[in-house]
């Protein structure tokens, strides 16, 4: 059994889970979610962007796996903001993933105009129990206050592009004031943080992979982490980062590599321009 994070709402979230972000044909995501199944992954991350709801709720069927085994998770996307937006998309999506009820829901990205009336739909969802737990994404601690400004529900996840390249420690400073989990997205740097020599060497050391020191990494700062793989070898090799540990220099090491690197949007820009994910 992988760990789990407590919640603030009550509920516990699995610390591993399954990104399926690019996963676009069926028989691919039969393979992984069956892969991640196997390994102990109980969480699968999906996004109505994504346009892979009906395959991930379909590989669910297809590998015969029960829904209260796992933690689903998808996102409404800028284009599905606003008040009865949000409740006709969420319809959708649950129809989409062949479920009755999400055990989180996020909103994509912070956009100005729907700001405040997404998060009221969410807090609906949540009270009609269609939703177990609510959060946010790509929020910077200026839209988390702002939020916090007027909602009755706080965000209990904040799922943030989180890599050695942008370790972002005070927004997991505030995270962690605020009782609110941080669920890190494109945990391994999308390829780019693999290569890095101060990694390298410490995976050398460790004989693991470059990947899971990284993992590694972000485990021991209490992060929950999505990495993405639609290779079962790969999917097999994320998980196995429970049975060592990394000391306090290599930690130190590690968070010395920030450099503000992003490889998605800046938050603020989505907020101000609404620029849609891509
Ligand atoms: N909230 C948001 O705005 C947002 C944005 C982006 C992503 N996400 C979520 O976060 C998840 C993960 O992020 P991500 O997909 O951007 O990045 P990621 O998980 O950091 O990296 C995925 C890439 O790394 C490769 N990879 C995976 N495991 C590896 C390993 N052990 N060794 C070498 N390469 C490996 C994958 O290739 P293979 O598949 O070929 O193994 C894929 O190309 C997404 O799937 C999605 O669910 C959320």
């Amino acid at each position: 059994m992988l760990p789990k994070l407590p919640l603030a709402d009550g509920n516990s979230m699995p610390q591993l889970g399954l990104g399926v972000y690019q996963i676009t044909d069926q028989a691919t995501m039969d393979q992984a979610v069956k892969a991640a199944y196997q390994t102990g992954y109980r969480l699968f991350d999906t996004a109505q962007a994504y346009q892979n709801e009906a395959i991930l709720g379909q590989a669910l069927k297809n590998n015969a796996i029960p829904r209260n085994q796992i933690f689903l998770t998808t996102k409404v996307a800028e284009v599905n903001q606003g008040y009865r937006n949000t409740l006709k998309s969420v319809t959708a999506s649950l129809k989409r993933l062949q479920t009755d009820y999400l055990d989180l829901l996020l909103v994509h990205w912070p956009i100005h105009s729907q700001f405040f009336a997404t998060w009221r739909a969410f807090e609906r969802l949540k009270s009609e129990k269609i939703v177990r737990s609510i959060g946010v994404s790509n929020y910077h601690q200026t839209h988390l206050d702002y939020l916090a400004s007027q909602a009755n529900e706080q965000p209990v996840v904040n799922q943030i592009e989180n890599h050695p390249y942008l370790s972002q420690e005070p927004l997991l400073a505030y995270h962690r004031q605020q009782q609110i989990i941080t669920q890190a997205w494109n945990p391994l740097g999308r390829g780019v943080v693999l290569q890095d020599p101060v990694i390298t060497k410490i995976a050398q050391q460790h004989q693991r992979s470059v990947a899971q020191i990284i993992l590694r990494w972000h485990l021991q700062r209490g992060l929950a982490i999505i990495p993405k793989s639609k290779s079962p070898q790969r999917i097999a090799e994320n998980a196995a980062i429970f049975d060592f540990e990394l000391n306090a220099d290599e930690m130190t090491n590690i968070a010395r590599l920030n450099q503000q690197q992003r490889t998605g949007n800046d938050p603020e820009v989505v907020y101000q321009i609404e620029h849609q994910y891509h």
